[in-house]
């Protein structure tokens, strides 16, 4: 999917015509992304959904401005994130806080956000006592099964019964309460699994505590969609089967939340490096590195500039190398490298997402190119 997105909106991004003359280079196709959030928001919209755009994803300023202008809200692990949204544009009842920890004294966290996640009980309790003034503080569940450090465990009874009674305690006190949850990795073929756990999670407590679901007025079901499950949230059957869910269960429920991030940013990047060597055992060596490709992806889309186009690379017995002396700076495994010569230029697809908020100049001073979408004048 994401591939068929780079490919639609290939016509207008910074590297359809042709490789930067410096590399290594990374390339940010505003103009591609600014349709997708535009897509999305619309989709969003006719759902009664709420797109929070995750920014830790990719915080460059000129995608918060786009998701602004596109009507998402955003959401936030940090003050300093809270701080690079407001500077955005986004007020601060757009904002969703939503980081591993609200004690992390990273910049200044405004009042008045849209939402408070919060992992513990005693977390949510002492956010509820602080009365900032945000619209609701959210208790965030432990996906059951997934490995997480994220989340408060309710696999037992006693669990339930816990977090049943601080959501009524708030409540009491006269604050809109909500759930939050969050998957690290729902791609489009585990999509009904995903579903599946929400409804089991939500239903447990339920058991545990007869009608708590019918105090909460907030659901944020966090990200980690691949773009095609975010489309079936937002188009499809999947958005369908969830929203009967809510409205059957989760009756009070005035804000359903997506915190999507790299099914909307991913495919919009690319990293451009250039072939330095080619080394024995089908390796080649490139002057790009981990330090722009930093996050583990495998089958990254490559692709060489040949005859006045990008032919995508196709699986062999090749690794491509970057310019690390690292053992670890692996680029590309599986790939056919047979035809490579240096000088050759390589294009990584797929890398807006991790890649961009985790890239560093390791050796290097990394050329940043992007075209201007059309709210550059934001
Ligand atoms: C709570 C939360 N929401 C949203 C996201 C965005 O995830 P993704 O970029 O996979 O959509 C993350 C990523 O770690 C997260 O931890």
């Amino acid at each position: 999917m994401t591939g068929a997105l780079a490919a639609h909106h290939g016509g207008s991004a910074p590297w359809a015509s042709g490789p930067p003359s410096g590399t290594p280079c990374a390339l940010f196709d505003l103009r591609g992304l600014d349709q997708r959030l535009r897509d999305c928001a619309a989709g969003a919209e006719a759902r009664d959904i709420t797109l929070a755009y995750s920014i830790k994803t990719n915080p460059m300023p000129a995608i918060l401005r786009q998701a602004r202008a596109a009507g998402f809200a955003a959401e936030a692990i940090s003050g300093a994130e809270v701080a690079a949204a407001v500077t955005a544009g986004f007020r601060p009842d757009q904002i969703v806080l939503g980081g591993v920890a609200k004690s992390w004294p990273t910049g200044s966290i405004a009042p008045g956000l849209m939402a408070s996640l919060d992992d513990t009980l005693d977390g949510f309790a002492a956010g509820v006592r602080a009365s900032r003034g945000h619209r609701y503080h959210c208790v965030r569940l432990r996906f059951p099964a997934v490995g997480s450090r994220l989340g408060f465990d309710t696999t037992t009874f006693d669990q339930r019964e816990r977090l049943a009674t601080a959501l009524l305690d708030a409540r009491a006190d006269g604050v809109p309460v909500g759930l939050a949850i969050h998957e690290h990795n729902v791609p489009i073929a585990r999509a009904e699994a995903w579903l599946t756990g929400i409804r089991s999670m939500l239903n447990g407590l339920n058991h545990a505590h007869p009608g708590i679901l019918g105090i909460i007025e907030c659901l944020d079901l966090g990200g980690g969609y691949d773009a095609a499950c975010l489309d079936d949230l937002l188009w499809g059957d999947l958005g369908k089967a969830l929203l009967e869910y809510v409205q059957d269960r989760v009756p009070r429920c005035r804000t359903l939340i997506l915190e999507p991030g790299k099914s909307l940013v991913q495919a919009y990047g690319a990293v451009i490096g250039t072939v330095l060597a080619l080394h024995p055992d089908d390796e080649v060596c490139v002057d790009a590195s981990m330090a722009e490709l930093p996050w583990p992806m495998s089958r990254r889309p490559v692709s060489v500039w040949r005859n006045r186009r990008w032919t995508q690379i196709g699986e062999g017995t090749g690794t491509i190398a970057g310019r690390c002396t690292a053992e670890t700076d692996i680029l590309a495994t599986s790939v056919d490298t047979a035809g490579l010569v240096p000088g050759d230029r390589l294009m990584f697809a797929e890398a807006g997402a991790y890649d961009w908020s985790m890239r560093n100049a390791f050796g290097t001073a990394t050329v940043i190119e992007t075209i201007p979408g059309d709210d550059a004048a934001a």
